[in-house]
């Protein structure tokens, strides 16, 4: 049984008109990277990661009393229009909940969603839906049934519901660094759920920017789930789970001195992993395009030319997410214009930053 299993969340009578419920929720970037899973969406390794600003999904969920109590009742609507392809998605996950919110089983729904950031751009999206998904649910049963009262109950079980939904997802729910995954270094981690870092991050990382340089916004070539997958019978497997977790140890320590070296080190070193175990998996993936290679050579040569603090991360793809402090930015930025840019499709990068986590705006 599910931590979160309760069936006592049930509508004992009918309730009168039509609610709404909105929350927006970002997405995050990895700087340990989850990669591997058992189980019902549990980790193989803690993975550690911050919540974007710009990046979000607002989702809504428009929801009424239905007579018969019977399965999922949903309409889903993506940018405005009716979408039965992630509509099916949604409706499996959502019937996958009915043991935790067995009142959805009592409503008939309505999700609108949208993004602000394009489709296939290196900005995780299954992050920030699943997220916003998961946090509209927790505030239907706090309004309704007088539950998840502390900000701390309400988050921790949305991030819970959002990991069930796509792992990454659990991390959303709050703002700045995050972890997910049990760790001996992080006091009550836990597989289930992330957890804000409660350790004094230094000045150095207060304030990082996450720019996006698209060299391709070709649909996805490995699932997440295939991606994961490939990690159970990796030969490396076990030497990758240790080194996550060991990485996890020296990044914490660099957020907290304010070493950038060594969090260009770790950061760099989680990217490249990634990327290695999956061009070393059986089937194998080779995700990474001669221009992500490009970019990445000239951003180690700007590095060591100026000496300024500024690193590469990847997600499961060829879009290189660039990390550092906002303090440099027009400097940076001014380097991507003239030297990154020629490597992207025409024009196409995302500005993004660090941000405070997922907004309520309609309860
Ligand atoms: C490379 O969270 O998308 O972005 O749980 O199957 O939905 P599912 O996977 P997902 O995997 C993310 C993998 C990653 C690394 C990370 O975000 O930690």
């Amino acid at each position: 049984m599910s931590l979160y299993e309760n069936n006592k969340l049930t509508f004992k009578s009918p309730f009168k008109g039509i609610h709404k419920i909105c929350w927006q929720s970002p997405s995050n970037i990895a700087l340990i990277k989850y990669w591997g899973k058992y189980g019902n969406q549990l980790p193989r390794n803690p993975s550690l990661s911050f919540t974007l600003q710009n990046s979000y999904t607002e989702t809504s969920i428009t929801y009424s009393f239905k007579n018969e109590s019977n399965g999922i009742s949903l309409e889903f609507y993506f940018e405005g229009k009716e979408n039965i392809e992630f509509g099916n998605r949604v409706e499996k996950y959502l019937f996958s909940l009915i043991p935790i919110f067995p009142f959805l089983q009592q409503l008939q729904l309505r999700i609108e969603t949208k993004n602000t950031f394009p489709h296939s751009s290196g900005i995780a999206s299954s992050a920030a839906s699943m997220s916003s998904i998961a946090l509209c649910l927790c505030s239907i049963e706090k309004n309704h049934f007088n539950t998840l009262k502390s900000e701390a109950d309400f988050f921790s079980k949305a991030s819970f519901v959002a990991r069930l939904g796509s792992g990454s997802a659990s991390r959303s729910v709050y703002g700045g660094f995050v972890s997910w995954g049990e760790s001996d270094e992080i006091e009550n981690s836990s597989n289930e759920f992330a957890l804000p870092l409660t350790i004094q991050i230094h000045d150095n990382f207060k304030d990082l920017c996450d720019s996006v340089l698209i060299v391709s916004s070709d649909k996805k070539k490995v699932s997440s789930s295939t991606g994961h997958k490939l990690m159970e019978a990796h030969p490396f497997a076990d030497s990758r789970i240790k080194q996550a977790n060991e990485n996890l140890v020296k990044l914490l320590s660099a957020l907290e001195s304010g070493n950038f070296d060594s969090f260009i080190e770790i950061v760099e070193n989680e990217a490249f992993t990634l990327h290695s175990i999956m061009m070393s998996s059986n089937p194998s993936y080779t995700l990474l395009l001669p221009n992500t290679l490009n970019i990445i050579k000239k951003i180690r040569d700007f590095r060591s030319d100026t000496r300024l603090p500024i690193c590469f991360t990847l997600d499961a793809g060829p879009n290189v997410h660039l990390i550092f402090p906002r303090s440099f930015e027009n400097q940076i930025y001014e380097f991507v214009e003239k030297e990154l840019l020629v490597y992207c499709e025409p024009k196409f990068w995302i500005k993004d930053y660090i941000g405070k986590g997922p907004k309520l705006k309609i309860d």
